[in-house]
């Protein structure tokens, strides 16, 4: 055998796995059906702007571990995600803070505002919710709900609020200081570079093949390794066999324009039913750019078939059977070890997915 490992997919997972097994003196191919590496973190140098091809990402987590691990490789950047809400030409802060609040009604204390919310939670009386839109009116009144929430949430899930279940929104974080940073936790960033940076050091002497479908060719890829780290589908790793798992898909519509500055923000947030999109990602303020181009991002949330980018698993009975039959073969594979947010058919943020296959590394080489 060439290598000791083949892995299926240049992503975060697939990545980490190989820099670690190199690391321990292991031989490694990775085999990359895109033409680039790096999985859906990727982003494309227009002209000094890093657009990110496949969706904003912005990394944040609370595991000092995980944030030492990634600022070993790349510095990060001081970025913390603020998005701003725009309903029909209004503006407003997001997360709901203080700030929202006092856009919304013109209350400047804690006490006002958590007065007007409860007042309108009070006002329709809703014990039980039976849907998306009862459960959030429950949580947060009619006027949070009606700007902020009803109609990104339906272009999210193409369905209206009404016929999607209570359990989508468990609660929804209201926060009574002036404070709009969007994540609670305690490190958050940009790599310094673009994420490319974070994957170049990781597939650092390591062996690279892109444009490379695993499935075109799957016997003659797994003669040349020991083992198989394979972080695509999983369905299709099966051919199907049981069904096929669903996502939710996204359109990216990218734009290059003449102007310095378009929107002021990485993320403008369009939360009414009649824009078509959900979000406009202007990419240089990731970085503080400087440029007199910028480039932006209109996102469409799109129905899943075949043959589209499968984006964000959809978690029902249907889907969560399946895939238990495909674990459950998988789980007798001894040559195969199946990683990453494809083959285990789930959301991960990107430090979950670098927890999750530095453990998957820990347990194979018994360390
Ligand atoms: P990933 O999909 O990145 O990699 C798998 C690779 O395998 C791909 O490159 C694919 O081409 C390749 N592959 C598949 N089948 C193959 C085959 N047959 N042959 C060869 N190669 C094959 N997280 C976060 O922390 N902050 C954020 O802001 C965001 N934002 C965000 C936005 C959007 C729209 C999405 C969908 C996701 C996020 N994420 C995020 C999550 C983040 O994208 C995620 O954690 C990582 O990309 C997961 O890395 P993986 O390696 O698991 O999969």
């Amino acid at each position: 055998m060439k290598y000791d490992y083949l892995i299926v997919g240049s992503g975060l997972f697939g990545s980490v796995f190989a820099h670690e097994a190199k690391k321990r003196g292991k031989t490694c191919l990775v085999i990359e059906k895109r033409n680039h590496v790096g999985g859906n973190v990727y982003c494309e140098n227009v002209d000094g702007i890093n657009v990110h091809k496949y969706g904003a990402h912005i990394f944040h987590t609370n595991d000092k571990k995980i944030w030492d691990y990634v600022n070993s490789f790349v510095e990060f950047n001081r970025y913390t995600n603020s998005p701003i809400a725009n309903y029909k030409g209004e503006l407003y802060n997001l997360p709901f803070n203080m700030n929202t609040f006092y856009q919304l009604w013109g209350v400047k204390t804690p006490e006002e505002a958590k007065q007007k919310i409860q007042e309108q939670v009070k006002k329709l009386n809703i014990n039980k919710p039976k849907n998306l839109e009862e459960q959030a009116i429950s949580l947060v009144g009619e006027d949070i709900y009606n700007k902020l929430i009803k109609g990104y949430t339906e272009k999210q899930w193409g369905r209206k609020a009404t016929e999607l279940p209570a359990f989508i929104i468990n609660r929804l974080p209201v926060r009574f200081t002036f404070d709009n940073n969007y994540f609670n936790d305690k490190y958050q960033g940009i790599p310094i570079g673009g994420y490319n940076t974070l994957i170049d050091k990781l597939l650092e002497g390591i062996e690279i093949k892109t444009d490379i479908d695993y499935f075109k060719d799957q016997e003659k890829w797994n003669s040349l390794a020991e083992k198989v780290v394979f972080t695509g589908k999983i369905d299709e790793f099966y051919d199907y066999k049981y069904g096929k798992l669903e996502y939710r898909s996204l359109k990216f519509e990218h734009s290059r324009l003449e102007q310095e500055n378009y929107q002021g923000n990485a993320v403008v947030n369009y939360t009414e039913r009649e824009i078509p999109y959900t979000r406009i990602i202007e990419h240089k303020h990731f970085e503080f750019g400087k440029q007199s181009h910028t480039v932006i991002t209109k996102e469409y949330p799109q129905e899943w078939s075949l043959g589209k980018e499968p984006y964000y698993p959809i978690n029902n009975d249907k889907n969560k059977e399946v895939y238990n039959s495909y674990k459950a073969e998988s789980n007798n594979e001894e040559k195969v070890i199946f990683g990453g947010r494809l083959a285990e058919y789930k959301y991960y943020d990107m430090h979950q997915v670098i927890a999750s296959a530095l453990s998957r590394v820990k347990k194979e080489f018994n360390d």
